[in-house]
C-alpha cells in the first residue's frame, strides 16, 4: 500500500523529481545543541542511549517536532557495527569514541568477525520500529550506517584522527589484509542496512566521513571498489544518499562508487556540485554549520543565497555540509528550518 511519506517532498526530491518545496533535514538534529537531549543524557550514557530504542525514538521525534524538518533519521551511531564485529567501543565523557582493541597489525584483521547475523543489532532495528510509529506518516525516515572507509579508520586508528596517519600506511603496507577488512566492512554494512530497510526505513545515507582525507588515486584504489561494493548489494528500491564530505575533488568517483543523492559540503557549491556530478543526481547539502552560530539575519540571507543556486532544479535536499554543532542555540536551527520553507517554494 502506498504510504503519504512516498509522496513526500523528501523522497521525491530523492528522486530526482520536481517538487513544490524544497525538503530540509539536519545532521544531528538530534543531539547535545538540544536542551531536551542534554536532559535525557544527564540519565543516560550516549551507548546506553542507543541501546535503548524507545528513548532513542524519544529523541528523535522530539528533535524532528521542534525543528519542523521533512524527514527523521534514526538517532544511532555509525560505530555500533563495531562490536559485534570484535572491536570494544566506548565513548569518553566529552562525547569522542574510543576503540580500546584497535586493528593495528596485519594479524589482527583475522579477529574482526563478519557480522553474519543481524541479532546483536536488533536495538537498532526496534529503534527504527519505535520511530516510524512515532513519526507523522507524512515524514520519511532516514537509516544509515558508516562506509567502509571511515569504519576502518576508526578500527585502525582507534579514535577520530587528525591526519589518518594509522590507517593510510596501513593499507599501503598490508593490500591484502586491507583487502579483507573493507570487504567485511562491505558485507557486514550492507546486511546492517538491508535490516534496517525490512524494519521500516525510507531512504539510506552512508556516511564517508573521512574519506577527505585520501588522494583521488588512493580513493580510486584502496575504497572505492568496497564503497561499491556495499551499495550494490543493497536491495533495490530504497534511494541511497552517498555523503562523501571533505575533497570535492573526490566527487566524480564517489558518485561512480553509487547511490542517488550525493551528499556535499561547503568546500564546493552547489553549482559547482552539480556540474561535476551530474543533472541525474540529486543533492543533498551544504550549508556551513558555522553559519549556525550567527544570527537569524545572516542564516536567512545564507538559506536564500544558496536557493538561488538551486532555482527550480529537481532533486536538492537542504542540509548542513555537516552535522550541527553542540555550541549552536536551538533558535538558529529552527529558523534555518523556517527559512527554507519560506524561500524553497517552487513556483
Ligand atoms: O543525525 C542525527 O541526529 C542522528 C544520529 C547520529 C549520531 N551520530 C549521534 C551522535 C548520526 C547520523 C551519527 C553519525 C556519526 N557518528 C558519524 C558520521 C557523521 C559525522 O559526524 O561525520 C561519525 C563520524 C560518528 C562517530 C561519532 N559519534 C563521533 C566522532 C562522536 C563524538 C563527536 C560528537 O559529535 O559528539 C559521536 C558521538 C555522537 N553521535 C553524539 C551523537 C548525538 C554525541 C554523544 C553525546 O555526547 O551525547
Amino acid at each position: 500500500m502506498k504510504k503519504a511519506w512516498d509522496d513526500s517532498t523528501m523522497m521525491r526530491a530523492a528522486r530526482c523529481q520536481k517538487t513544490e518545496s524544497v525538503p530540509v533535514w539536519l545532521m544531528r538534529q538530534a543531539g547535545r545543541y538540544m536542551e531536551e537531549y542534554r536532559k535525557i543524557r544527564e540519565r543516560v550514557s550516549f551507548l546506553e542511549l542507543c541501546k535503548t530504542p524507545e528513548l532513542a525514538a524519544e529523541v528523535m521525534i522530539t528533535a524532528v517536532q521542534r525543528l519542523g524538518v521533512d524527514a527523521g533519521i534514526i538517532f544511532s551511531d555509525i560505530l555500533l557495527i563495531l562490536e559485534p564485529m570484535g572491536l570494544e567501543l566506548e565513548f569518553e565523557p566529552e562525547g569522542g569514541p574510543k576503540i580500546r582493541n584497535p586493528i593495528r597489525k596485519s594479524s589482527d584483521v583475522e579477529l574482526l568477525r563478519e557480522l553474519e547475523s543481524i541479532e546483536p543489532l536488533e536495538f537498532v532495528m526496534n529503534t527504527v520500529r519505535y520511530t516510524r510509529e512515532g513519526l507523522d506518516d507524512s515524514l520519511p525516515l532516514i537509516g544509515f550506517a558508516g562506509a567502509p572507509f571511515t569504519l576502518a579508520a576508526y578500527a585502525i586508528e582507534g579514535n577520530s584522527s587528525r591526519n589518518f596517519r594509522q590507517v593510510k600506511a596501513f593499507m599501503h603496507v598490508y593490500p591484502t589484509e586491507w583487502q579483507e577488512m573493507m570487504t567485511k566492512f562491505a558485507v557486514s554494512t550492507a546486511r546492517y542496512l538491508n535490516s534496517q530497510i525490512n524494519a521500516g526505513v525510507q531512504l539510506v545515507q552512508i556516511f564517508d566521513s573521512w574519506i577527505g582525507c585520501l588522494s583521488g588515486e588512493d580513493y580510486k584504489k584502496y575504497v572505492k571498489p568496497y564503497s561499491r561494493m556495499l551499495i550494490d548489494l543493497i536491495v533495490p528500491g530504497t534511494p541511497i544518499i552517498h555523503f562523501g564530505p571533505g575533497n570535492p575533488v573526490l566527487l566524480p568517483d564517489i558518485r561512480d562508487a553509487g547511490g542517488h543523492v550525493i551528499g556535499i559540503d561547503w568546500r564546493v557549491s552547489v553549482n559547482q556540485a552539480w556540474e561535476i556530478i551530474g543533472a541525474n543526481y540529486a543533492i543533498q547539502g551544504n550549508l556551513d554549520p558555522a553559519i549556525l552560530l550567527t544570527n537569524r539575519e545572516i542564516i536567512r540571507q545564507s538559506v536564500q543565497h544558496l536557493l538561488r543556486q538551486v532555482e527550480r532544479r529537481p532533486g536538492f535536499i537542504f542540509n548542513l555540509g555537516h552535522g550541527i554543532m553542540p555550541q549552536t542555540p536551538v533558535e538558529n536551527a529552527i529558523a534555518l528550518v523556517d527559512a527554507v520553507h519560506e524561500f524553497g517554494v517552487v513556483r
